[in-house]
């Protein structure tokens, strides 16, 4: 397997059967001779640099209903919120004295935030604060809106694929939401001009080394800006309230995967990989992770924003998550960057010219 691994770092491409021989054969001692090499190309292209981008969940009204998402619209015991333009901007003012460069702001499907509130939000954002940049993760839309936001100042845009096999991809959603259009989405999202951030849960209920090698392939072949991935965590209001959590171990063997094949791209350490491990996030900063996102919520709804069970920074101790993990970054060697944090140009020439036609858009 190993073989594997020189070949993926040599070549940044493995096919569909090579990535799920290597992840079927996810061991602690591949994960050393992996992770190892995966921190050391990420040393290379942004030394000990951490990203951080301020992560708003800004609604948790959402008009979907996903089978392992504690805020779809099923769930009756959720306690809903919406964040006002006025809320958001101090958190955006409060993240600006802090040192953010990058606000995020993610919600759930809400038809109460049109197109009109969207775009509001982001150009009085860009107006206050000209040197950050605004990353949207408000779902599925149609490409005139993405043009919309895009006109209106968003830079970025976060939309997780989930998973790359439709046949998986029905088995966690409603049949109203398919991976076609999600891989619509992404496809206009690029060609919108934004830097586009995909990506996928591990150990989602049903997936196998097959679907996460299918992971692999589209993501080589799509080459995002950005891949977020994290463990599935149940929730105990969802049908999938019952199923096994994913782990941290293949978590971290997925993110040093996903940093030899795209040696540039921003790769976060996520929140659901600290719920699952007290120091998940460390640990994917070494597996090759550049990037931490911490919540810049008010206090108050956080514990509302709750997708998965136990879900770390909800307490009020949690207020100051930006010096939280800028300790805990030290404490590993690593530090972070006040910045907007943009994906580092494609500097590496030994990456293979590949023809994009067998991209499942
Ligand atoms: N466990 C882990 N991640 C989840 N997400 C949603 N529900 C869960 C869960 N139960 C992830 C999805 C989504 C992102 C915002 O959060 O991948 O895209
Ligand atoms: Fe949120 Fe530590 S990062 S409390």
């Amino acid at each position: 397997m190993r073989d594997l691994i020189d070949k993926l770092e040599k070549e940044r491409h493995l096919e569909r059967d090579e990535y799920s021989a290597l992840i079927g054969a996810a061991s602690p001692e591949l994960y050393e001779y992996l992770s190892a090499k995966a921190r050391d190309i990420r040393h290379r292209i942004y030394g000990h640099d951490v990203f951080i981008r301020g992560l708003i969940e800004f609604t948790n009204y959402c008009k979907n209903d996903c089978l392992y998402c504690g805020i779809r619209r099923s769930n009756k015991n959720a306690a809903r919120y919406r964040l006002t333009k006025e809320e958001i901007l101090s958190c955006c003012e409060n993240g600006y004295s802090l040192g953010f460069r990058t606000f995020v702001l993610q919600g759930g499907e809400d038809p109460y935030y049109t197109d009109d509130r969207i775009t509001d939000i982001v150009s009085e954002i860009k107006k206050r604060y000209p040197d950050c940049a605004v990353t949207l993760s408000i779902g599925e839309k149609s490409r005139e809106s993405y043009q919309r936001y895009f006109d209106a100042g968003a830079d970025r845009y976060l939309l997780r694929h989930e998973t790359a096999d439709a046949l998986h991809y029905s088995k966690l959603h409603p049949p109203e939401l398919t991976l076609e259009n999600r891989m619509r989405c992404l496809r206009d999202l690029r060609e919108t001009g934004y830097q586009v951030g995909c990506g996928f849960m591990v150990g989602s209920p049903y997936q196998t080394a097959e679907e996460l090698a299918q992971d692999m392939v589209f993501i080589q072949d799509f080459r995002p800006d950005m891949v977020g991935i994290g463990p599935f965590i149940p929730q105990h209001d969802t049908p999938f309230a019952e199923m096994e959590s994913g782990t941290a171990e293949l978590t971290l063997f997925m993110l040093g995967l996903i940093r030899l094949a795209l040696p540039n791209v921003l790769l976060p350490s996520t929140t659901a990989l600290g719920t699952v491990d007290p120091l998940g996030r460390e640990k994917g900063i070494l597996a090759g992770a550049n990037v931490v996102m911490p919540n810049l919520s008010p206090v108050s709804v956080r514990k509302k924003y709750l997708l998965y069970d136990n879900k770390i920074c909800t307490g009020d101790e949690a207020a100051e998550c930006r010096n939280c993990l800028q300790s805990r970054m030290k404490s590993i060697g690593y530090d972070i960057i006040v910045g907007r944090g943009d994906c580092a140009p494609d500097t590496i020439k030994n990456i293979k010219e590949r023809s994009n036609q067998n991209v499942n858009l």
